[in-house]
């Protein structure tokens, strides 16, 4: 057979294989309709609003049994043992009416029992197929228990590192934010939503909520619907295309209506513009709260906002399945509206197989901790480090290096190190920098461990004097630094992002000892460290890096790894600068970076002769680091892009290339980064736009092209009509290190 016919045939099987299933997937789906139809027919409205209804699994069995038989809910949270998950179901399938089965549902956030690294770490690593293999994971320990759904990933947009949720998200950028949802949609949901370990995902919060006012948590946010489109609903978009079966709405209001009871985002761009065909919770107790927000009267008040708005399942308040019923009778909520709700609910429990597989199986053997899952996390929490700082290239740490002291309250937090939302993951299962180190250098390097303070918030400084005594006797000082657990996630806002208790005296208590001093930080947000990180030889900034932080720090210390994370959102200096985001519109007043500082104004200076310009007079210019920044132990240079063309239209393609090479000694990973700016537009633009980006491993002296392919397409923002357009007109564009590096080439776009 000559390869033409060969290759023909190859493609006709192809293609046979994909209709037919294509075919099947249509069937199965116009079935599952079909069986939607016919339930719901037999379904009295009482049973419609329990599918509606999701509780909490803090009941006894008795009243959680009872509440089952009756039809009353439809899904419980927070129920993890496998036992009373089958138990509870066999009450569902075999003693309620219908036998409509019980979607269990728990915060799977970055982890079940392997903790990866927080999400915010987890982006620093811009490596998508890294968030997938974390969410994959997660689904499969998840799973193995009887969860079917979790409430990942967070997909805000957040600018404001005071934020305790800033942890949970993929930082401050549109695209990466887009890119890193999607991918742990991907890894949850798996191929098909009833693969055996597959669990539904759940876009959350719908929609705002990382810009809550001054970043305390649950505030009112105030974002035009411009602002939203073009940097807050991305994400969620990209959700949807990547099949996300469910959505969660946030807490705050924007602009004075609570996003439980706004139907704009709920109906008419979730369902009717991007076509959502899964469901929509509500967030813990968000429909009655909306009662204190001011925006709904009472119960019924609320729960008819809520259902109206688009709220196909109210968590844990109780005011569809108390209200619901009357709202319907006085024709204020219509039986289609719960019609609606209760076949989106029932099509997610139908494509996750839960009519035909309920149960979990109790004798499957155990997932937990497994070898490849630990690998997995390591690897993520290697990838998510970034190295802020390396003077006189202080690390890798050389052989000569026999003694070290390692000092700080976070060397040896089982607890602390794997932060926020953990509800299963177990301390005992982490392995600290500590044990890890001491395993990793055996008898060849001498270990004195002083911690200095107990935990990060401790504020006895009398334990300095001996972390300082230990560090005197040492060739180098390892010093973990950041903050506990608790210290960021839901409802854990700071305003001061300094370096908590006496941390910040023991790193300048370890400087005066004159010895090389290594920081390592780990913690749930970017902190402002400027004087710590001045007062460092090197710097590596790890989030809370999980599971397994500790021997992923122990291989970048000693460079049987190299750095290649990125920082995934802006660090500030100071709180003042918050909110610092690189992607920001110009001011008509740019900051002229020969201004005057703070200190150098002459007393009494005229009023005028500061020159009139956008930026602070004590913190100056720029952030402690940019967004997209982040050292390697190597060095790579750029060369010069190249376009495929430099006029374009709408419907071209560019294809932009790049030589990068790797100029220093150890093999690595560059993270390449293209941006762009719309010079002029109908309303001003972001100064700069993560267009793309890529992981790029480069031997040592190894030069290779990159190239990146952007749909011109993807230059449209939301413009001064309100339509999505691509304005003509001309671009700069920067293939670089970071946001703040790199030298911007011009391309043209045409009508
Ligand atoms: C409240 C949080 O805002 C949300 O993210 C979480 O999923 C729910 N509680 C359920 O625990």
């Amino acid at each position: 057979m000559n390869n033409i016919i060969k290759y023909s045939l190859f493609f006709l099987t192809l293609l046979f294989i994909s209709c037919a299933q294509h075919d099947k997937s249509n069937n199965n789906q116009e079935q599952i309709e079909k069986n939607i139809d016919a339930l719901i027919r037999k379904m009295t409205l009482e049973e419609k609003l329990g599918q509606m209804n999701q509780i909490t699994s803090y009941l006894n069995i008795e009243d959680l049994s009872n509440l089952i038989k009756k039809g009353e809910t439809g899904s419980i949270l927070n129920e993890t043992d496998p036992v009373r998950i089958n138990a509870l179901q066999r009450v569902a399938m075999e003693e309620s009416r219908l036998g409509i089965p019980i979607l269990f549902a728990r915060d799977v956030i970055h982890g079940f029992k392997t903790i990866f690294p927080i999400p915010l770490g987890q982006a620093a690593s811009f490596n998508p197929l890294l968030v997938e293999t974390g969410a994959r994971i997660s689904a499969i320990e998840a799973s193995s228990v009887g969860i079917k759904w979790t409430f990942a990933p967070m997909i805000d947009i957040s600018r404001d590192p005071r934020w305790g949720r800033i942890a949970e998200g993929f930082g401050e950028d549109t695209y990466l934010t887009s890119v890193m949802g999607a991918a742990s949609i991907k890894g949850y949901q798996g191929d098909s939503l009833n693969g055996r370990t597959s669990i539904a995902a759940c876009a959350k919060h719908f929609v705002g909520y990382g810009a809550v006012e001054g970043g305390r948590d649950y505030n009112s946010t105030h974002l035009s619907e411009r602002l939203l489109r073009n940097v807050f609903l991305p994400p969620f978009e990209a959700a949807v295309q990547a099949g996300v079966a469910t959505f969660m709405t946030s807490f705050n209001d924007n602009d004075g209506i609570p996003s439980t009871g706004n139907r704009f985002i709920l109906e008419d761009i979730l369902r009717k513009e991007w076509g959502f065909k899964g469901f929509v919770v509500s967030d813990w107790a968000s429909v009655s709260e909306m009662i204190t927000h001011g925006f709904a009267a009472d119960d019924a008040d609320a729960a008819m906002k809520a259902i109206n708005a688009g709220v196909d399942m109210e968590m844990v308040s109780g005011t569809y399945i108390k209200e619901a019923k009357q709202l319907v009778g006085a024709n204020k909520v219509k039986e289609s509206t719960i019609d609606n709700a209760v076949r989106d609910i029932l099509r997610i429990k139908y494509m996750l197989g839960l009519f035909d597989n309920p149960y979990v199986e109790t004798n499957q053997p155990n997932t937990f901790y497994a070898n490849n899952h630990l690998a997995s996390a390591k690897q993520a929490a290697i990838e998510s480090a970034i190295l802020l700082k390396n003077d006189q290239q202080t690390l890798p740490i050389k052989s000569n290096i026999k003694t070290i002291a390692i000092v700080g309250p976070m060397a040896n937090a089982p607890y602390e190190q794997l932060g926020t939302w953990i509800f299963d993951g177990e301390k005992e299962y982490t392995q600290t920098p500590l044990k890890a180190i001491k395993k990793l250098v055996g008898n060849e390097v001498q270990i004195i461990y002083e911690p200095g303070l107990a935990y990060s918030r401790d504020n006895n400084s009398t334990t300095i004097t001996p972390a300082v005594t230990a560090a005197s006797k040492a060739d180098l000082i390892l010093a973990f630094v950041g903050e506990e657990s608790i210290l960021s996630g839901e409802a854990h806002c700071l305003a001061d992002l300094d370096l908590q208790g006496k941390q910040s005296e023991l790193i300048s208590a370890l400087k005066n000892t004159g010895k090389p001093l290594v920081t390592i930080v780990m913690a749930g947000r970017p902190l402002t460290i400027e004087k710590e990180i001045e007062q460092s030889d090197a710097v590596l900034y790890c989030f809370h890096p999980g599971t397994m932080g500790g021997p992923a720090i122990a291989d970048l210390l000693w460079g049987k790894e190299v750095p290649s994370g990125k920082t995934p959102m802006t660090f500030p200096k100071k709180v003042g600068q918050i909110p610092a985001y690189y992607s920001h519109n110009n001011t008509g007043r740019p900051a002229n970076r020969s201004e005057t500082l703070l200190h150098n104004i002459p007393i009494e200076a005229g009023q005028t002769s500061l020159g009139c310009t956008s930026f602070y007079l004590d913190a100056g210019f720029d952030p402690l680091y940019p967004f997209g920044y982040g050292l390697s132990y190597t060095t790579f240079q750029y060369g010069e892009p190249t376009l495929s063309s430099t006029q374009l239209k709408e419907n071209d393609v560019l294809t932009v290339r790049v030589e990068l090479q790797n100029t220093g000694n150890y093999d690595a990973t560059e993270v390449v980064q293209l941006y762009v700016q719309d010079k002029v537009g109908s309303t001003t633009r972001p100064v700069k736009e993560l267009k793309r980006f890529m992981r790029v491993p480069l031997k040592a002296g190894e030069k290779r092209y990159v190239s990146f392919e952007l749909p011109i397409k993807e230059l449209a923002f939301w413009n001064i009509d309100m339509k999505y357009k691509v304005e003509p007109g001309e671009f700069n564009l920067w293939v670089a290190p970071d946001s703040q590096s790199g030298t911007p080439i011009m391309f043209k776009v045409v009508s």
